[in-house]
């Protein structure tokens, strides 16, 4: 093989970047590269071989953390180096005085394991792979609990909350989801609590629902029921915190299927020679939006 270019993924990339993600079986739409390299100026990289598209990495600058995404190797150049080339790559493109976190997969986990990413927490694909709907049957959600769609004016609360459960600012991300898949977007009011929430994408072979945050599991399901309900007939997915293990039940009950692993990872901020701890969040986060966007 020619040797490979690492360079900046420019627009006029994009094409080919969905077409990697495409034969490796990923997810993204061409509209899902379009908003990551939106949010991600100047930290989006490739490696070029003879013009085409062999990898890439994202670095997504959240303000007291980075995200690391679409860590993708084309199968035909795997075990070669590149995953390594672009990962140290997207590494140095974040300040060491900020931690760096990424959902990985069994793939990619002894790559960042030699990077001093460490387990943070576990997460479970669960999977519904479509048929009638499953959203809740009258009655089912008789809950007490007040859940409506999302309107535009809820973002600049929920976006502000969203810097303590998620621990970075994703704001940005959160109101391009509300743009891009409105009918998945709920919220609910408490007294106690500024907002409970749930956003969703659709996918290029799965819709996707989440962030699901919410201060307890019941709340949660009400959420995620009223999302459900509003999926057309083709699968949906949820990427679950395993800690909620009540929400992951509720899921299986469902009729979701859980399908594989992935493990949130973190690499702590190098500060004086020593590496500081991430700032907590993501305790009231029962699904992610995805691993792409954390
Ligand atoms: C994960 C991935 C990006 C690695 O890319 P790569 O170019 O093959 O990785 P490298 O050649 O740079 O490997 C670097 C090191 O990582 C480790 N590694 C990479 N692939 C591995 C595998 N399949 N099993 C065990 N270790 C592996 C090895 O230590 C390797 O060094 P070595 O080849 O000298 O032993 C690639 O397998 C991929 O695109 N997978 C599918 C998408 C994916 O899951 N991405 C991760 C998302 S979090």
């Amino acid at each position: 093989m020619s040797d490979p270019i690492i360079r900046l993924l420019t627009v006029d990339d994009l094409a080919d970047a969905f077409r990697l993600s495409t034969i490796v079986g990923w997810n993204q739409r061409l509209d899902d590269w379009r908003i990551l390299l939106r949010i991600a100026p100047g930290a989006a990289f490739a490696a070029d071989i003879d013009g085409r598209i062999a990898a890439t990495a994202i670095a997504i600058d959240y303000g007291r953390f980075w995200w690391i995404a679409m860590m993708l190797v084309d199968p035909s150049y795997r075990r070669r180096g590149l995953g390594r080339r672009l990962l140290e790559t997207a590494v140095a493109a974040v300040p060491t005085d900020l931690p760096i976190r990424l959902d990985a997969t069994a793939l990619g986990r002894p790559l960042y394991l030699q990077y001093d990413f460490e387990d943070e927490s576990t997460i479970s694909r669960h999977v519904w792979s479509g048929g009638p709907a499953i959203g809740p049957a009258p009655g089912a959600l008789n809950s007490g609990v007040d859940v409506r769609p999302m309107r535009s004016s809820d973002l600049a609360a929920i976006s502000e909350q969203d810097k303590t459960s998620f621990g970075g600012d994703r704001a940005a991300v959160l109101e391009w989801a509300l743009h891009d898949a409105p009918h998945f977007a709920h919220v609910v009011y408490t007294s106690d609590a500024p907002a409970h929430y749930c956003f969703g994408r659709r996918g290029r072979l799965f819709d996707q629902i989440g962030p699901v945050v919410a201060g307890d599991e019941r709340i949660a399901q009400v959420l995620a029921g009223a999302a459900l309900a509003s999926a057309a007939d083709r699968p949906v997915v949820v990427d679950a915190f395993d800690q909620h293990s009540a929400f992951s039940a509720w899921l299986r009950n469902r009729g979701f299927a859980v399908q594989r692993p992935l493990i949130r990872m973190r690499r702590r901020a190098k500060v004086n020679g020593s590496r500081t701890a991430v700032a907590s969040g993501s305790i009231a986060e029962f699904a992610i939006l995805g691993p792409e966007f954390g």
